[in-house]
């Protein structure tokens, strides 16, 4: 299976970006916690040079909890500081808000030297689309969310959330593109639904699923659909279909609402917490 992103697309994203970045001290990225690298753009790395920089595994509440937990060791043996959040539900919070706090200290502390005082750290969300910008933003800002704008010297147009006395949010997050040379990295990032699915052929990204799936979780699809293995995925796919009454022009099985099925199940977290990588 070949897909790609647009190019307009990145471009776009990317200038919008760079601006914002001047404007900030502290990067928050947000990686899916079910595929915390392939969710991650490495160019983050470069545009957020000389930043602070924090990394939330969101969606935890969606990836199983041994492998959050050893992701958060890997991010934090990266040099990360490295939070599992679930922003639907609003966990995590009070702890995101310790690691913004340590986060800024060097900062607070390098003004504090240059006789800067009360200068508030000024922090962006990142992501790839559909990864929980919005929703964490909602989740961290809900009480907080004095808004201070417009004044003189800032940016016009554009919004700060102020958390606490130290730090302000910029109430837009970044997006950031996803990135995928590597195929199989675009398929991760198809699974979990960042990538358009008009874009891809659904029953193939469902075998692709299914086959991932027979791998790392077996029995999980046989016990949920109530089906029998079959060697092939696309075998899988025809007995979900016959399983769920996926039918077309009366009694053909219907792969394409077997495929749509599947993954919105797996999307949505009613296959169980399920990791897509492993570190
Ligand atoms: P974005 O700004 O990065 O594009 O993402 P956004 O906040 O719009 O979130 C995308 C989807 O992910 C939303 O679902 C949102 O509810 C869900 N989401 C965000 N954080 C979490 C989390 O920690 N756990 C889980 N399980 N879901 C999360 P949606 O289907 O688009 O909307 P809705 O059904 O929630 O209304």
């Amino acid at each position: 299976m070949h897909f790609q992103w647009y190019p307009g697309h990145m471009t776009k994203a990317k200038r919008m970006m760079q601006e914002n970045m001047k404007l900030i001290d502290l990067v928050i990225e947000l990686v899916d916690a079910r595929i915390p690298l392939s969710s991650r753009n490495p160019d983050i790395d470069e545009l957020g040079r000389n930043k602070a920089r924090v990394v939330l595994l969101n969606k935890a509440d969606l990836a199983e909890e041994r492998w959050n937990d050893a992701w958060s060791r890997y991010f934090e043996e990266q040099g990360f500081l490295a939070v599992k959040v679930n922003s639907k539900k609003g966990s995590g919070m009070k702890a995101i808000q310790n690691v913004i706090g340590e986060a800024c200290r060097e900062k607070i502390e390098r003004d504090r030297k240059r006789g800067i005082l009360n200068r508030p750290v000024r922090a962006m969300v990142v992501g790839i689309p559909n990864v929980g910008k919005s929703t964490f933003i909602n989740a961290l800002a809900g009480k907080a969310c004095a808004k201070t704008g417009n004044k003189p010297g800032v940016t016009r147009g554009k919004q700060w959330i102020r958390l606490n006395r130290q730090v302000e949010l910029l109430d837009t997050p970044g997006i950031l593109w996803p990135k995928f040379e590597d195929q199989s990295v675009g398929l991760r990032l198809a699974f979990i639904g960042s990538i358009k699915d008009e874009l891809l052929n659904t029953e193939e990204l469902a075998a692709e699923f299914i086959w991932f799936m027979e791998e790392q979780y077996p029995g999980i699809l046989e016990e949920k659909y109530c089906i029998e293995r079959e060697a092939d995925s696309y075998g899988m796919l025809l007995n979900i279909a016959r399983s769920r009454n996926c039918l077309v022009r009366g009694n053909e099985l219907d792969t394409e609402k077997a495929a749509v099925l599947l993954l919105d199940d797996f999307r949505n977290g009613r296959l169980g917490r399920i990791t897509l990588e492993r570190c």
